[in-house]
């Protein structure tokens, strides 16, 4: 394994103030179209969502839109959707839509009727006799291509022609979350929902534990969710600071501190989450918290507590032939909870479940991004629970149960406006639990060549 690296900028650890250009400024929007949305990696979709040949979806990012296809067994195939004649798209997304998707041997445009093979070679020009004896020359109008990889499950994009391999770009995600089988998950559930706020402030949301005391009040009584951020390079990941008495890894999976009998804590933290959030657990988890009275005494130490609850529902899934990972008590402390991938996407790796959040601007307005949210777990074998992206608005019924993620989503149009207010000077976070956050903009600078954080 990779050895994890040190946080190479002891800077980070100091106060620093973030300009606040990089949340609101159009000019700022416009460099990130230009700098980094067409350098960087896109997480797109996940590899099954394309099991057949021909199997197409659409993913859109600012104003610019690829078909991303599968050609072959292993391979994958992703070009601007965008007519080689006058510009045209040649899929359609609805407006509102979070994709668009099919299976198609060819694309004909709606406007002319060209024609596009799966290779992105144009196959017919309606009356090419009006080009001459010989006809066009179909190489110039082949669709623009970008370049597609897979890792983890997932399919990546990258327009830069000159972009570094995938599995080098995520360097040391892939090393570090190796051992959780990523892969293998599958989605539980997909929600999508606009906001009137920068992406990077939905993001940021969410890379952080220093918020959830306040920002989630109903978890303080099952104990403290702090946490640590660290830089890793271009990307940053953080991690729960290991409750008292016990091993960092054993922080992994949380089980309720405090004065009540773990037993009965943790059986109701894991009704709290599953029914207020539906994510970082399984109806696994969920079922073998709640016998935990039945079968361990009264005043059994928390750390038995959780290591009978984890082997038990590890059992249960094994019976019905879903086989966890097995990371070791290092590889999963090494790992922490989740990764921020740089820019736009986070990975909250479980043991049998994954949670894992996007944001991407929405059109050219960098008051308005679309957030998503995706939870997984892994199914027996051969059993597809198909979970469609839903369009989940801020006011619907959905959230009226499950709270916990509308307690995130107040905080975020409400901060796109405070930022914009007289005296604000910038983010200022906190250096210890929010450094990912400082580490983000110092490699969105890197990109942009502007915004980078000053220290304080
Ligand atoms: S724009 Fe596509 S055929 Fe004319
Ligand atoms: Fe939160």
């Amino acid at each position: 394994m990779t050895e994890i690296l040190e946080n190479p900028l002891e800077a980070l650890s100091k106060p620093y103030v973030i300009p606040v250009e990089a949340y609101y400024s159009r000019e700022y929007a416009q460099r990130e179209k230009e700098k980094l949305w067409s350098k960087v990696w896109l997480n797109v979709a996940r590899v099954s969502e394309l099991p057949k040949f021909g199997d197409f979806l659409t993913y859109a990012i600012g104003d610019d839109e690829f078909i991303v296809i599968r050609t072959g067994d292993d391979t994958f195939k992703a070009y601007s959707n965008v007519c080689s004649h006058r510009g045209r798209p040649l899929i359609d997304t609805e407006p509102g839509e979070h994709d668009a998707r099919g299976r198609r041997r060819q694309f004909v445009c709606g406007f002319h009727g060209w024609r596009y093979d799966t290779e992105g070679a144009c196959t017919y020009v309606a009356e090419a006799e009006d080009w001459g004896p010989q006809g066009p020359d179909l190489d110039q109008y082949h669709l623009p291509q970008v370049t597609v990889d897979t890792w983890g499950g997932w399919i990546w994009l990258t327009m830069n022609p000159d972009a570094e391999p995938l599995l080098d770009y995520l360097s040391p995600i892939p090393e570090l979350l190796e051992p959780f089988q990523l892969e293998n998950m599958r989605c539980r559930w997909r929600r999508y929902l606009e906001f009137d706020c920068n992406w990077k402030v939905a993001l940021e949301a969410f890379m952080e534990t220093y918020h959830v005391p306040q920002t989630h009040p109903e978890f303080r009584v099952f104990g403290s969710f702090l946490g640590w951020s660290r830089a890793q390079g271009t990307h940053s990941h953080i991690g729960y600071d290991a409750p008292k008495g016990m091993e960092e890894n054993q922080a992994k999976v949380r089980i309720a501190q405090g004065t009540e009998d773990a037993r009965l804590s943790t059986a109701k933290m894991q009704n709290f989450t599953w029914e207020a959030v539906n994510t970082n657990t399984t109806q696994t988890l969920v079922d073998a918290a709640n016998r935990l009275v039945d079968e361990l005494p009264e005043d059994t130490p928390a750390p038995e507590v959780l290591k009978h609850w984890l082997s038990s529902a590890r059992r249960d899934d094994e019976a019905r032939g879903v086989i966890w990972p097995t990371p070791t008590p290092e590889q999963s402390a090494a790992s922490g909870t989740a990764w921020q991938v740089f820019p736009n996407f986070q990975i909250g790796h479980g043991l049998n479940n994954a949670l894992c959040y996007g944001a991407r601007p929405l059109g050219d307005d960098p008051n308005k991004c679309i957030f998503e949210a995706a939870v997984y777990e892994i199914y027996p074998p051969g059993e597809d629970p198909r979970a469609p992206w839903i369009n989940t608005p801020v006011d619907d019924p959905y959230w009226d149960t499950h709270i916990v993620l509308p307690q995130d989503f107040n905080n975020m149009g409400a901060i796109q406006k405070g930022m914009k207010r007289h005296g604000f000077q910038g983010n200022k976070p906190n250096p210890y639990r929010e450094r990912g956050i400082v580490n983000f903009h110092r490699n969105l600078a890197r990109y942009l060549g502007t915004g980078a954080p000053r220290e304080l």
